[in-house]
């Protein structure tokens, strides 16, 4: 975040105490804080056993001997599917719609508990058959269809892990992750609905597995886009034919508590993405409750939404497990906002009577944007509760989210968390909470958030510092999948026995948290992670490019956007000009990356700023792509270098 901005987030004064009404029907009460101070591990105890059904009861809360890898409700056993799907069917609700869907062109299909859980049964028959067993890892690159969330649960169902790729990766992503996983199937489809167009998913695969040796049998082909596509005999089959014969009888058998359910890869510091892993039983309690708790779930009457892609950390914990854990009804739609016109989103939250809705606030300033006009053509009286998440939001967007689209009473939940956190950890109870426009607030009973200095000393009411997790959390990431001591260096080096979150934090007046942006190399587009390495590597393995520097710079709308500063081979640097490097490079980093990590901006420069010691200065090219007077750069090596690069880029 820049620093005027942070400015006037803590500036902000204006408070929004709960709805006597709403409070008298909310879900979540005081006691919940009370019990949680009173006994941490008895708390989070008493959710597992009220929110996750066990195929074998667990005796044993937490085992911390191991840190950081802990072991929660360790000698239970559950299945993960079964909790998100036949147990709401035995319990009389099989007719509950678990799953209104509507594709980007206007096609719609409704999933019932109760088949939802016949088409996850046969799944897990196909896959089983495919010789897919307990541990195995299945990549999934799908777009947001009903079959995502089907395959997941059945390779959930079998005991083994999913690593979903967001359908915005390109070929070399994809292929990264399948490697890492060592994935012995993919599933994906043909293609999907995009901005109005039919985007091809399967031939990012076909070249993903073109190059070298890999671990993976078998392609699943989904037949959506109904696209032409490349077939690889032997190797491909299609989804429809496949799973035609298979029966819709499974018997869920339970797993160990601390089976691995999925890897999904984000952005770190360095060029390599993290593979985080996630465990069973204590992640599937977080999940349950935070979306009981914080979004007030009364899953008899509610319809949810959450617009977030299944290929992220929210789509896996609030549009897949979360929901389904607790038997909600909710809203899966496969397209943009804008497609085929600005008010899609609230033309389905009138069609579907919406009542909780959860998004970024970059999909909030982009509508800001565009104008109240918009959603106002639309009935959105159904709304009664909303949520952000995926970066800080802004006071004003929060007002607007508020006033526009909550039609001034929905309370707001401002969601603090993380991949490697799995569920939501700061953030405001509807009902309890007096909200604050831009906070995230204050942590979730059973969570325990502190705010340190570089010391690791604690910074006390109105001040700023890192924010840092004291005590182990359900959910939390049991490791970086292959890679331990990357897992121990990451997150539990900076400080003794506390997890590092990468987020700096203010502590207000009254002890709330105020979120304020990343302290490290990580950047947040549109609330996506990217690592200023991992595009770095891109830029510098075009052959045009002798070295790169980028930055994520303040962007109205997407919060951050990539910035990249180039310097091109000098034998190659005649033969193009700024403009045609710039453009060629940008093509470049969304081929090799995806879509999502095209810079906004290449500037091509005659030299980067770099310490003595040879570091390049991001602080100082985020200042000039910013716009920003250049402070002080007495340690630079040459100090004219940002001299010439700011007049390169007027
Ligand atoms: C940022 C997304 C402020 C933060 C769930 C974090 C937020 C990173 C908020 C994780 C929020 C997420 N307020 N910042 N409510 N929610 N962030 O792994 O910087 O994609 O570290 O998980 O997003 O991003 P990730």
């Amino acid at each position: 975040m820049s620093s005027t901005s942070i400015d006037s987030l803590l500036h902000e004064k204006r408070r929004f105490a709960p709805d006597p009404d709403f409070a008298a029907n909310a879900v979540a009460g005081t006691e919940l804080y009370e019990r949680a101070a009173d006994d941490r591990l008895a708390f989070w105890a008493e959710q597992a056993r009220d929110l996750v059904h066990w195929h074998r009861p667990f005796t044993e809360t937490l085992d911390w001997s191991k840190a950081p890898v802990a072991r929660w409700f360790g000698d239970g056993e559950l299945n993960v599917a079964y909790n998100c799907l036949d147990r709401h069917v035995l319990a009389g609700h099989g007719d509950r719609v678990a799953i209104h869907w509507e594709g980007e062109p206007g096609d719609t299909r409704s999933l019932t508990y109760a088949e939802l859980t016949v088409e996850v049964k046969r799944a897990a028959n196909l896959l089983a058959s495919l010789g897919v067993g307990q541990g195995d890892r299945v990549a999934i690159y799908l777009p947001v269809i009903p079959e995502a969330v089907i395959a997941m649960l059945a390779v959930a169902r079998l005991g083994a892990v999913h690593s979903v790729v967001f359908g915005g990766f390109a070929a070399e992503s994809l292929r990264a992750r399948i490697d890492d996983a060592g994935a012995k199937l993919v599933i994906t489809a043909d293609g999907a609905y995009r901005k109005g167009k039919v985007l091809p998913l399967k031939p990012a695969v076909d070249a993903a597995l073109a190059a070298g040796e890999t671990t993976v049998e078998k392609v699943l082909v989904v037949r959506r886009g109904e696209n032409e596509i490349d077939w690889t005999a032997g190797r491909d089959l299609w989804w429809h034919d496949e799973i035609a014969p298979m029966s819709d009888e499974h018997d869920a058998r339970g797993f160990e508590a601390e089976n691995p359910l999925f890897i999904l890869y984000t952005s770190g510091t360095t060029g390599k993405p993290k593979g985080i892993l996630h465990t069973s039983g204590g992640y599937l309690t977080q999940v349950a409750f935070t979306h009981k708790n914080v979004f007030d779930l009364k899953p008899e009457s509610d319809v949810y939404w959450c617009t977030a892609d299944v290929g992220w950390i929210t789509g896996h914990s609030y549009v897949v497990y979360g929901p389904l854990a607790n038997g909600a009804t909710q809203l899966l739609y496969e397209g943009t906002p804008d497609t085929p016109h600005p008010g899609r989103w609230w033309e389905l939250i009138e069609k579907y009577k919406v009542s909780i809705f959860y998004t970024a606030p970059t999909a909030i300033r982009s509508f800001m944007k565009l104008g109240r006009e918009i959603p106002q053509k639309f009935d959105l009286s159904s709304l009664r509760l909303l949520g952000s998440v995926g970066e800080p939001i802004n006071p004003e967007a929060w007002v607007w989210y508020r006033e526009i689209i909550g039609g001034g009473t929905a309370p707001i939940v401002d969601t603090w968390w993380q991949t490697e956190t799995g569920a939501i950890m700061i953030s405001a109870l509807p009902g309890i909470t007096t909200t604050k426009p831009g906070a995230a607030q204050v942590p979730l009973p059973g969570i325990s958030v502190d705010v340190l200095d570089e010391e690791g000393a604690h910074v006390g009411k109105e001040a700023g510092g890192l924010l840092v997790l004291t005590e182990p959390w359900p959910s939390m990431l049991r490791g970086i999948w292959g890679d331990e001591q990357r897992y121990k260096d990451t997150y539990w080096s900076k400080f003794a026995n506390t997890y590092f979150a990468g987020d700096g934090a203010h502590l207000d007046e009254d002890g709330d948290v105020w979120l304020l942006g990343r302290v490290d190399d990580v950047m947040n587009i549109s609330g996506h992670r990217l690592s200023t390495m991992e595009i770095e590597s891109a830029l510098v393995s075009h052959e045009l490019t002798a070295e790169a520097a980028v930055v994520g710079a303040h962007d109205d709308t997407t919060g951050q956007a990539v910035v990249a500063f180039v310097i091109l081979k000098g034998r190659l640097a005649g033969t193009v000009t700024p403009q045609e490097a710039s453009d060629l490079l940008r093509a470049h980093v969304a081929e090799q990356i995806g879509a999502i990590a095209r810079p906004r901006q290449v500037f091509v420069v005659e030299e980067l700023p770099k310490t003595r010691s040879g570091k390049i200065m991001r602080r100082l090219l985020q200042d000039v792509a910013e716009g920003r007077e250049v402070g002080d750069t007495t340690t630079l090596t040459d100090t004219s270098v940002i001299r010439i690069i700011s007049d390169t880029m007027k």
